[in-house]
């Protein structure tokens, strides 16, 4: 017999074969988005044309809230929803209902471009969510709507933001990926416009996600020249880890001034301690945000797998997971670039 989420002990969590427990689970809902960042969908690839999922290719509500329990079970107790972009589908608050019933899921969050927020946020709240994480890359006019491949609006953005405070789903992170020539310059902008404000900005190295978002190892920003841009003009401490396996490495102001995050996993990878699987909208399971393939829950799901059976392949799945992409890849390889990976709006990042 398994143990119930209530009588489970530090030993009988699941571990992978690098002796990892699973901790969270990021569930991507669809893999459209009404941006096209440069960096994760580019309009030249992701065009009027372009062949996304079909409702029935994606998995449904239950079917995500049976593996989400599957996965509780196993030792989950973060959930985070993604895309492409989650707010596209209307519904989502029926989904995060179920999920924040689950026991032994305490912390449930959503990442959004914020661009549908500010209509949404009261009623996400209301269904159970806990907090939001917004990817915002610049507050530059020009800057923005570039990296939002031409369709972002900053103020809607900025309005969604508001409308999540107002509606409790904090603390609120800002996610900031860093590129090279096309952002670096208005980080300390965006940094001073949110210090003292409470919201936990992060700036996060450009990654070598998938195959088609232009990566190239002189556009990366790494962490350490940022932090001295930052400090140079903000003195920082470092703060401890909120919990084993965060990505984010925490800084405070040393004026008091609130938090900043540095995810550095190009230059500085946190492979040791990842603690995350991927189930993308077609009900693939990923290992490892850089994997080649997932493992096809779907079809289990279709063939009408119990909760029993789905425990038994989903902890086997973990057990056998050895993924530390970010520890063996050598950026500056180009050989590294050339492996087929899954791409970043497919399973949210
Ligand atoms: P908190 O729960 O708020 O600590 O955030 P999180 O750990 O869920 O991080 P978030 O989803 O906001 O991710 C921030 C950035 O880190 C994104 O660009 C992610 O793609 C990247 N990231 C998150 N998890 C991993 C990971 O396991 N490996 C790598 N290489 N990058 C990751
Ligand atoms: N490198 C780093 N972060 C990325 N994201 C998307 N693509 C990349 C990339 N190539 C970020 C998004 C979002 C988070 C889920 O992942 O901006 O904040
Ligand atoms: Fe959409 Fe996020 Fe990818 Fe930008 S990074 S295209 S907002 S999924
Ligand atoms: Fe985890 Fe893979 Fe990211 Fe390493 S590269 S932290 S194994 S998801």
């Amino acid at each position: 017999m398994r143990p119930s989420p209530e009588s489970e002990t530090a030993d009988a969590v699941t571990r992978d074969a690098l002796q990892r427990p699973l901790h969270d689970l990021r569930i991507s809902v669809l893999d459209q988005c009404n941006f096209r960042c440069p960096y994760c969908m580019p309009e030249d690839e992701f065009h009027d044309g372009y062949e996304f999922l079909r409702r029935s290719q994606r998995l449904s509500y239950d079917e995500i809230l049976k593996i989400a329990r599957v996965a509780a079970r196993l030792g989950v107790s973060k959930i985070r929803l993604t895309g492409g972009e989650p707010l596209l589908d209307r519904n989502l608050p029926d989904l995060i209902e179920g999920l924040a019933a689950i026991p032994g899921v305490d912390d449930l969050a959503l990442t959004t471009n914020a661009m549908l927020l500010a209509p949404a946020a009261e009623r996400l709240a209301q269904a159970g969510l806990h907090r939001v994480t917004i990817s915002l890359d610049s507050l530059d006019e020009g800057v923005f709507r570039h990296m939002s491949g031409g369709r972002g609006d900053l103020a809607r953005v900025l309005d969604g933001l508001a409308a999540a405070e107002e509606a409790g789903l904090d603390p609120i992170k800002i996610n900031v990926v860093v590129q090279r020539g096309v952002n670096d310059h208005t980080v300390l902008g965006l940094l001073g416009h949110f210090r003292g404000t409470g919201r936990i900005v992060r700036l996060i190295e450009f990654m070598d996600v998938g195959n088609r978002n232009g990566w190239r190892a002189d556009l990366v920003v790494p962490s350490r020249e940022l932090l001295s841009r930052v400090q140079r003009r903000w003195p920082l401490r470092r703060l401890d880890r909120n919990y084993p396996g965060e990505v984010a490495r925490r800084y405070a102001y040393v004026d008091g001034q609130g938090e900043i995050g540095f995810i550095s996993s190009v230059t500085e990878p946190f492979c040791g301690d990842c603690s995350r699987a991927r189930l993308s909208a077609d009900g693939m399971l990923y290992t490892c945000l850089f994997a080649s393939r997932g493992i096809d829950l779907r079809e289990s799901l279709r063939s009408n797998a119990d909760d029993e059976e789905l425990t038994e392949i989903l902890e086997q799945i973990w057990m056998q997971c050895a993924d530390r992409y970010s520890e063996l890849r050598r950026p500056e390889l180009a050989e590294a670039h050339v492996l087929r990976k899954v791409e970043m709006y497919r399973i949210g990042g």
